[in-house]
């Protein structure tokens, strides 16, 4: 029933109506300038701490500010796995119709918020207006998603066979407090999706958001408040990572962790985890990079694959999981498709995300940029540069940006780890060598997307049956999975599962019951 017509994906803004256009940008306008104050939102009063409190400046210009956010220090932190902890029987007992009702409710808030949202997604996160259209309707469509699964997951006991004289039922319930630590680059719809999930499942929940993206959190959670979540249910502890994260990974009564971020992180979580003493065994669900690549056979349609790949590593400024690092194209054609994309690279529009002929808006911050700049360097000092695309000093002077940029390397073991920006790296290949360019893409380890480019289906199916990842893409971008339609996630260094808006996500936030009564 969750695939059917039941349940629709919500449909979002389309921004190049302008009876939809105007109405939201003169909302996201009263928001440009409001300046936003947090302090951690727990389950007990939080007083000032001045020596917390943080100033949060704009990617695009860091000459503005956005607010102030006051870091949860790990006294506080400690408290609050306390609080979570003793909330959990009673939120447990809740019944699933009151808890879904409270995701949809919530649902309803974010789209009635929309315009506020974005203005801070664009503020503090650096979104273009596309970009933000689609986080909120992201985070909406989990909400309903896992609202809806969950009346069926947790709604009735699964009643099982058994011999005349026994009954057995099996039963899903909460697992206890979970710990949900989310990445910067989708403020609201990765931080919502994970946070809700673990709740609507039963558990209490610690929710921690990136420190570039705290604000949004914050108005985001009380959002969530209005719509009737207890606040001792689900609490937020903005802060420094390895501070909130050393006790939300290294107390014993964390039953899970739901992590979406770097691989680096991740392994250091999943370490802290496995140290504790006396601590039951935990669940760790991972969401990770990728080192995304797309083969482009000599079949394929340069202008469809130009237009898909500038899509794929370049929107949002590359900094999603799913963007598209390596583009392996076959030989024969790979001078007509560089050229083409010389040509599309030239066009784009780098500048201000707020305005909407920008093609790509800032990095998230000058540590970002300046790792990037360095890859940058080093692959122009090795003379790899194919294109990068023009950049106003005076659009982009004040701010944290990256200009689109490509070069030519000889293959994928060059590249150690990600790169988080709109970095392109092209390989080309012989037809001969197409089972080579699959095993170096399966040996890397990662397993997130994967793109191919091809009008001979055999091999579209040839390589998307090889490939280990996570989402495979053909014919199209490789970005942007639907919730329901697409379910997200990868394996390997790209993840543990399950799947981010897939039918199987709750499940690994329940533990089952049996119970069999002789009657
Ligand atoms: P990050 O790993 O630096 O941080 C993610 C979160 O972990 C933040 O909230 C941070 O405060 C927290 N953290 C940092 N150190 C910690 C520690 N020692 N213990 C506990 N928590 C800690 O990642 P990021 O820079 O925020 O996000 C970008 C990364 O996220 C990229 O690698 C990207 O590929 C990945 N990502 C993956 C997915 C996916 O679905 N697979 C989606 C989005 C982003
Ligand atoms: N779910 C996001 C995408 O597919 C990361 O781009």
């Amino acid at each position: 029933a969750i695939y059917g017509p039941e349940r629709k994906n919500s449909k979002g803004v389309n921004l190049n109506i302008n009876s939809q256009y105007r109405p939201l940008m003169d909302e996201m306008a009263r928001f440009m300038e409001t300046p936003y104050h947090y302090r951690p939102l727990l389950g007990f009063d939080v007083s000032e701490d001045r020596d917390q409190v943080k100033t949060v400046c704009s990617p695009y210009d860091r000459r503005q500010t956005v607010g102030t956010i006051q870091w949860t220090t790990a006294e506080q932190a400690e408290k609050a796995v306390e609080a979570a902890w003793k909330a959990f029987p009673k939120w447990d007992a809740t019944p699933v119709e009151e808890r879904s009702q409270i995701l949809e409710r919530f649902a309803d808030k974010l789209e009635a918020n929309m315009g506020e949202l974005m203005a801070l997604c664009t503020r503090e996160g650096g979104k273009l207006l596309t970009d933000g259209v689609d986080e909120i309707r992201e985070a909406v469509d989990f909400c309903r998603y896992y609202a809806k699964r969950a009346r069926e997951i947790f709604g009735a006991p699964t009643v099982l066979p058994g011999p005349t004289g026994e009954s057995n039922e099996l039963f899903m319930m909460g697992r206890g407090v979970f710990a949900t630590i989310s990445p910067w680059n989708f403020p609201v719809a990765i931080f919502c999706g994970q946070t809700v999930a673990a709740a609507v499942a039963g558990n209490t929940v610690l929710a921690k958001p990136a420190e570039q993206t705290s604000l949004i959190a914050s108005r985001v959670i009380e959002l969530l408040y209005e719509a009737g979540m207890p606040r001792d249910v689900v609490q937020l502890l903005p802060g420094d990572g390895p501070t909130v994260g050393a006790v939300l990974s290294g107390d014993a009564r964390i039953t899970g962790v739901a992590f979406t971020g770097s691989t680096q992180t991740a392994q250091l979580i999943n370490r802290s985890l496995a140290g504790r003493e006396n601590a039951a065994l935990p669940t760790l669900i991972a969401e990770t990079g990728g080192l995304n690549a797309m083969i482009v056979d000599s079949t394929a349609l340069p202008e469809q694959v130009v237009s898909d790949v500038v899509a794929s590593g370049f929107q949002s400024a590359g900094q999603r999981c799913s963007a598209l690092r390596v583009l392996y194209i076959q030989e024969d054609v790979a001078e007509r498709v560089i050229e083409t994309l010389k040509g599309a690279m030239a066009e784009l529009s780098v500048g201000h995300p707020g305005k909407l002929s920008t093609d790509v808006g800032p990095v998230i911050d000058d540590d970002a940029r300046a790792d990037l700049q360095a890859h940058i360097d080093k692959l122009k000092g090795e003379g790899r540069l194919i294109a990068e695309t023009p950049m106003d000093p005076e659009a982009t002077g004040h701010g944290s940006f990256i200009t689109p940029t490509a070069f030519k390397i000889d293959g994928m073991d060059a590249l150690e780890t990600e790169q988080f920006g709109p970095i392109l790296h092209i390989v080309t290949f012989k037809a001969s060598e197409v089972d080579e360019v699959i095993n170096t893409i399966n040996a890397k380890g990662y397993g997130l997307t994967f793109g191919v480019h091809s009008r001979n289906e055999s091999f579209t199916r040839y390589v998307a049956e090889r490939v280990r990842v996570g989402n495979v893409y053909v014919n199209r971008n490789i970005i942007g999975a639907v919730v329901g339609v697409q379910p997200f996630g990868g394996q390997g260094f790209s993840g543990t599962g399950p799947k981010a808006g897939g039918p199987h996500y709750l499940l690994r936030f329940a533990t089952e019951k049996t119970r069999t009564i002789n009657t």
